[in-house]
């Protein structure tokens, strides 16, 4: 399928038991925004154990890959928070704990109340909005005089979050034996190391699980 500007838009297509194949990718990033290599195919590491990061080396042909989802994950489910003038949406099911909200806006997003963690009226609902574009799971949304907003207009593009998920950008497909759906088609978060119980999404286990890019 192609975008606006007459590319292909590219695709993420895995099974439970192989790595992230991802087609007609031009823009895979580093943290800091550094380009990557890639190519018309690119497999990228989605067990953890890989020498290459992010990319795929083979190591799940001898250690295998397990992308099942586990028990005791948190529940897929969107609770909302009315304010007097925007609506916070939130899925704790796939949130993958960045900590972007709640760094940038502690009065809206308090991650120290156990309930009612969100107060839509803490702050202006411009910087509510701009906070939450900046959630890259999809946790996180919004509606304004009843319209839903989730969605952004963006190219797309692979960031490799340093110890992190990969944060997906720009519409890019997704294509799994398990038929996966993101909360938000435009932007998600995969799990590359092999410890989020909702997989292939991440759910923030890679800080438990002491992930890093250096082993
Ligand atoms: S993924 Fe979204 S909801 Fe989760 S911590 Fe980051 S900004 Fe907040
Ligand atoms: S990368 Fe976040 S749980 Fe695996």
């Amino acid at each position: 399928m192609e975008n606006n500007s007459g590319k292909k838009r590219p695709v993420i297509t895995f099974t439970m038991y192989m790595p992230y194949m991802v087609s007609d990718l031009e823009n895979l990033v580093d943290a800091e925004g550094n380009k990557l290599k890639t190519g018309s195919v690119v497999a990228l590491c989605r067990c953890g154990k890989s020498k290459h990061k992010p990319y795929c080396d083979g190591t799940h042909g001898t250690d295998g890959i397990n992308g099942e989802k586990e028990e005791g994950r948190k529940k897929d489910k969107v609770i909302s928070y009315k304010g007097e003038e925007i609506t916070i949406h939130d899925n704790r099911g796939v949130c993958s704990h960045d900590g972007a909200c709640w760094r940038n806006l502690p009065t809206v997003f308090n991650k120290s109340m156990k309930f009612k963690w969100i107060d839509p009226d803490g702050d202006s609902v411009k910087k509510i909005v701009e906070t939450i574009e900046l959630c890259p799971s999809g946790a996180l949304s919004y509606s304004i005089g009843g319209t839903k907003c989730q969605d952004l207009l963006r190219e797309p593009q692979i960031k490799v979050a340093r110890d992190g998920p990969l944060e997906i950008t720009g519409f890019i497909g997704l294509r799994d034996d398990q038929d996966s759906k993101p909360q938000s088609k435009e932007h998600y978060t995969l799990c590359r190391c092999g410890a989020s119980k909702n997989k292939p999404f991440c759910d923030g286990s890679h800080k438990k699980a002491g992930f890093s890019d250096d082993e």
